[in-house]
């Protein structure tokens, strides 16, 4: 059975290796360097189409033999990658029929990677031929671990407006509906008498004059998810003639919005993310913990890899900013923390050529006189001391709710307010829980919730009508639930649940929303408590008019459209509550407050009395503590032995300014 662990022992560590790039002496010298550092495993070959089929149907992998040899010589294993991301420049040419059209018709250029359509039988067939060769050629080989196929599914090819993409898309319509006259209901097409007569009337979501229906454009989305889950599956079939091994491809949670990967999840041996720190933002290692548990979440518990990250800047942010001292090792380590049973990284050594000279990698432009050779040596020996943690589970008592079909619905044209983000509300919530120290997992709604006492639903404006009765039957089993404002709101068609709102969550929060009152940008509302929490929580972007159906108002508005109106409130319903608030609070602003009045409400036990700035999370038997502040801080209630220090922990552990410290029971 394929799966997981890839490796005979410990952790993997390594990166995406591109040794095309290089003339074959630094290849012996980067192996040398793979030692010195402990690098265990390589993704090889991801963007070898072109070198290893020159031709159409012409192979040539005496580059590739080479090199796997001399990586299998040195103990360091391999997860080959298909090259099927990055199509030669000669399939390009020779079938025009496979190129990438997007929303405006434009046919999109070559000289780059993922430029093709995902549903073409072209570069359907192609791609299965060159799988095939490389897997019947390497299945055997020594040095592989696992398969990498294609690179990041949907970066930047996700959706295609070509022709045949047209076609197929009108074939998933049919498959799902079956008669037309159903897809008309499911779209509501009525609505300026946009009904079809056909299937062969739909039309792909192109740019079009004015607001399109929405029921198409999230059809067209779920549809293109399906396209490239096909292109996946084709290539692991491929491989699987030849092949037992781990077959993976690399995600990219949370950062590319078109991927459900809640659907992609399923098809892979192993969970393999890929993130890149978003050096622009004031704490952005709480957008890395959110991605870790998501990715998590995502991988349904189990381990998963880290694919890809990065020992310093990246190329492609407005502002590339290099890694702060002890950044890098926070980082990684926070990542294995939340579960990751590797620690990879884009890439092994920079580039000299093309689009990303000027990212980091593990052997950057300065050689190994740097100190990011140095710190990625010191890493290679933390990882292997962290080798006991491999397998071992996070576990949480809270839930947050996360739902790609949500993320897209919400963000389409003519909502109520252009601040209305689903990420924005996610993250809100997410760094408030990460403050308080409680580890999360991400859920779909329909997911089971008893493992959770607690389950937030920051952004669930799309719920149909079954997630939300889980939500419901959760709350009357004993749990709790906290929802923020406009969620509930449509069902998986963007069709208004009927009544007020929000149709779906209205009886379990036992609210009913009769006006909507966006606020304008940067204006704010006062909240006044009428209970216990904040007493100045103040918020932006929402206020709306509720009217208690069976809750209560633990806050109201003190001013603003809704002054004198519930704010927050809180119904309690069975054996638990469920709380809703109707204001975009932040952390600082009141969220901080009211969240940790839920999770004591629900029962949620954590650490008090420490910085908001110290990372806690217990995977297994390990507790790591990692510190993102300038100054050491001391944690009581620590004993056992530290992992990477060594030392003996009797009763409190100090952690240095930026530092980690990793105690095993
Ligand atoms: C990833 C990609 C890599 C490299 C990296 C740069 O998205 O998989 O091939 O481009 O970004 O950050």
């Amino acid at each position: 059975m394929p799966g997981y662990p890839v490796l005979p022992e410990g952790l993997a560590y390594g990166g995406d290796y591109n040794p095309e790039q290089w003339p074959e002496e630094v290849w012996r010298e980067d192996v040398r360097l793979m030692r010195e550092a402990g690098v265990n495993l390589v993704t090889l070959g991801v963007f070898n189409w072109g070198l290893i089929e020159p031709r159409e149907g012409e192979y040539d992998f005496s580059r590739l033999d080479r090199i796997l040899d001399l990586l299998h010589s040195a103990g360091v294993y391999a997860d080959l990658a298909t090259p099927t991301s990055s199509p030669p420049t000669w399939f390009r040419r020779r079938y025009p029929g496979s190129r990438l059209v997007d929303r405006e018709g434009r046919v999109l250029g070559g000289g780059s990677r993922h430029s093709f359509c995902p549903s073409s039988p072209d570069y359907a067939a192609a791609s299965e031929r060159v799988v095939a060769a490389l897997a019947a050629r390497y299945a055997g080989h020594p040095a592989l671990a696992m398969w990498h196929v294609h690179n990041e599914y949907g970066w930047a090819n996700a959706h295609c407006y070509c022709p045949t993409s047209a076609e197929a898309f009108r074939a998933w319509l049919r498959d799902r509906y079956g008669d037309v006259g159903a897809l008309n209901a499911a779209w509501g097409t009525t609505f300026w008498g946009l009904t079809y007569g056909s299937f062969e009337e739909v039309e792909p979501p192109v740019v079009a004059p004015v607001g399109l229906l929405t029921g198409l454009q999230l059809d067209f989305m779920r549809f293109s998810v399906d396209a490239h889950i096909a292109c996946f599956r084709r290539e692991r079939e491929t491989i699987r003639r030849f092949s037992d091994l781990p077959v993976t491809t690399n995600f990219m949670i949370p950062n590319c919005k078109p991927m459900d990967y809640w659907r992609w999840a399923a098809e892979v041996d192993v969970v393999a993310n890929d993130h890149y720190l978003d050096s622009g933002r004031a704490d952005p290692h709480i957008e890395l913990a959110m991605a870790a548990d998501l990715t998590r979440s995502v991988a349904g518990g189990r381990p998963w890899m880290l694919m890809e990250h990065s020992t310093g800047a990246v190329n492609w942010q407005p502002r590339n900013l290099a890694k702060r001292p002890g950044e890098m090792r926070r980082n990684t380590l926070a990542h294995v923390a939340r579960g990751s049973d590797s620690a990879m990284f884009f890439q092994w050594r920079a580039s000299r050529y093309g689009a990303e000279k000027f990212h980091s990698a593990m052997v950057p432009h300065a050689g190994a006189d740097s100190q990011i050779w140095r710190d990625v040596v010191a890493l290679g020996a933390d990882l292997r001391r962290l080798a006991g943690v491999r397998g071992a589970r996070v576990t949480a008592d809270v839930a947050v709710v996360w739902d790609w079909e949500s993320y897209w619905a919400l963000e389409l044209e003519w909502r109520p307010s252009a601040d209305l983000r689903f990420r924005e509300r996610v993250e809100a919530y997410y760094e408030a829980l990460w403050r308080e120290h409680v580890t999360v997992d991400f859920v779909h709604p329909s997911a089971d919730l008893s493992p959770y006492r607690l389950v937030v639903a920051p952004s669930s404006y799309l719920l149909g009508e079954a997630p939300a009765k889980n939500l419901h039957r959760h709350v009357e089993a004993g749990g709790h639930l906290l929802v923020s404002y406009f969620s509930g709101i449509v069902d998986e068609n963007d069709t208004i649940h009927p009544g007020p709102y929000p149709g779906a969550l209205r009886e379990v929060l036992g609210v009913a929303v009769e006006e909507f009152h966006p606020l304008r940008e940067h204006e704010t509302v006062t909240l006044s408590s009428s209970g216990t929490g904040p007493s100045s929580a103040t918020g932006r972007i929402w206020s709306e008019r509720v009217r208690l159906a069976g809750a209560r108002a633990v806050h109201e508005f003190a001013d603003g459209p809704d002054a004198g109106h519930p704010a927050v409130t809180r119904h309690d319903l069975g054996a638990g509550s469920a709380w809703y608030v109707s204001t975009a609070l932040d952390a600082e602003s009141g969220l901080r407050g009211l969240v940790a009045e839920v999770l004591d409400h629900a029962g949620v036990s954590r650490p008090h009395g420490l910085p908001d700035t110290l990372e806690l999370v217990r995977r297994g038997d390990h507790l790591f503590l990692i510190n993102h502040a300038d100054a050491p801080v001391t944690v009581d209630g620590v004993t056992g032995s530290g992992v990477l220090d060594g030392a003996a922990y009797d009763g409190s552990a100090t952690v240095p300014a930026g530092g980690v410290v990793v105690v095993r029971r």
